[in-house]
């Protein structure tokens, strides 16, 4: 029964994404893990991934027993393709293109870069659905540009059916079948921790649910706990709750994408009125056909970040700071074991002192802009 209404989700995604085929799971690091494993990343093998992420990108690459190799990042917060291009060729088995908040930076160099070295190219799309890119690229949707890409909620599409056989023999050999816990522990960890939080109380009860997470890590406890996971067993599909909710979201996504449209005009807006800086786009993004590139969150560079955020935080207004580290929210020692070395990448250390960003979706109003543009000018 389950299967089929993941399989029904499944082909849905791939008609949204224009994709060669999709196959869903329960987690994104879940989905990254097995199309590492179907492009043939192998233990010691290299890959690619930007120096402002999470630890679900860098957890996948390490269950695969390869190697993060961590690239430092441009103005728009995604790799700089001259950090590919230094690169010897052949020294990467594949590079993770995140498109942070849903911009993809400087793709159409990073993808030449990435062919001129000669890696693979995953999209990783966590931040983005359905936001089209360029009129050069004739408009085609971000994760369609490399072999395979990731999306929210822990879809994995691929580009090719030779590709989607690999896949489903990786997922045959390697995932499981999901299990209550793994599919009502995330939904509530979502409902109370997630970037698309909706009212004051959400934000309020998120903001506070990372300090407490925060307290308990300097207090000793590891995000890291013991040795990765063995990876037959560490990717599970989807099930049935997830899947029903990923074929809602789909429905209501044009609806989402208008909203995060008119509310990042609105930002920049009132951004200008308040003498702020707007976020840096690619000439693409500005023209009538890039228009409608959707921004998951708004971001901008501040002084005094965690006491904005803070400030924010108390009053239930959804400013966030993260990522926290280049592999949020791994510190210290934390990041030596994914092989991070403090120092390695300036910029991205340099950003994460200093950004914040805003919502683009529904929980956001003038209102509550008008409040933030007030704590991020130190008014309150
Ligand atoms: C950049 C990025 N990639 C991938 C993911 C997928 O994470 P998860 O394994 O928690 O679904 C996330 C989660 O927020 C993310 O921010």
């Amino acid at each position: 029964m389950s299967d089929y209404w993941r399989r029904k989700y499944e082909d849905a995604f791939a008609q949204f994404a224009d994709a060669c085929g999709a196959r869903a799971f329960g987690l994104g690091r879940h989905a990254l893990a097995i199309l590492l494993k179907a492009l043939d990343v192998n233990p010691g093998d290299k890959v690619g991934v930007c120096a402002f992420t999470c630890l679900a990108v860098v957890e996948a690459v390490k269950v695969c027993q390869a190697i993060p190799v961590y690239l430092d990042i441009d103005e728009h917060l995604c790799i700089d393709p001259q950090e590919i291009l230094i690169q010897d060729r052949g020294s990467f088995k594949a590079v993770i293109l995140q498109h942070t908040f849903g911009n993809p930076g400087r793709l159409e160099q990073n993808l030449s870069a990435c062919n001129k070295i000669g890696a693979k190219i995953i999209e990783d799309c966590a931040h983005t659905l359905d936001c089209e890119w360029g009129s050069e690229w004739n408009e085609r949707k971000l994760g369609t540009f490399g072999e395979g890409a990731v999306h929210p909620g822990g879809m994995l599409t691929v580009n090719s059916s030779r590709l989607l056989e690999k896949v489903d023999r990786q997922i045959e050999r390697l995932a499981l079948p999901t299990s209550a816990k793994s599919e009502l522990l995330p939904a509530f960890l979502r409902m109370l921790y997630h970037p698309f939080s909706q009212s004051r109380l959400d934000c309020f009860l998120g903001y506070n649910y990372s300090r407490l997470r925060g307290l308990l890590r300097s207090r000793g406890s590891s995000f890291l706990k013991s040795d990765w996971p063995p990876l037959p067993g560490f990717s599970r599909l989807s099930g049935e709750t997830k899947a029903k909710a990923g074929l809602k979201k789909l429905e209501n996504w044009q609806k989402l994408q208008q909203t995060r449209l008119q509310n990042t005009a609105m930002i920049e807006e009132h951004f200008k009125d308040a003498g702020l800086s707007l976020c840096p786009r690619q000439p693409q993004a500005q023209s009538p056909k890039g228009a409608n590139m959707t921004l998951m969150r708004y971001p901008l560079r501040v002084y005094k970040k965690w006491e904005k955020v803070h400030r924010a935080g108390i009053r239930g207004l959804d400013i966030a700071g993260w990522y926290n580290s280049p592999v949020h929210p791994l510190t210290g020692d934390d990041l030596t074991k994914v092989n991070y070395q403090e120092g390695s990448c300036p910029r991205a250390e340099g950003t994460i002192e200093r950004l914040i960003h805003l919502p683009t979706g529904p929980s956001l109003n003038k209102h509550k802009l008008e409040e933030m543009i007030r704590i991020i000018n130190g008014f309150f």
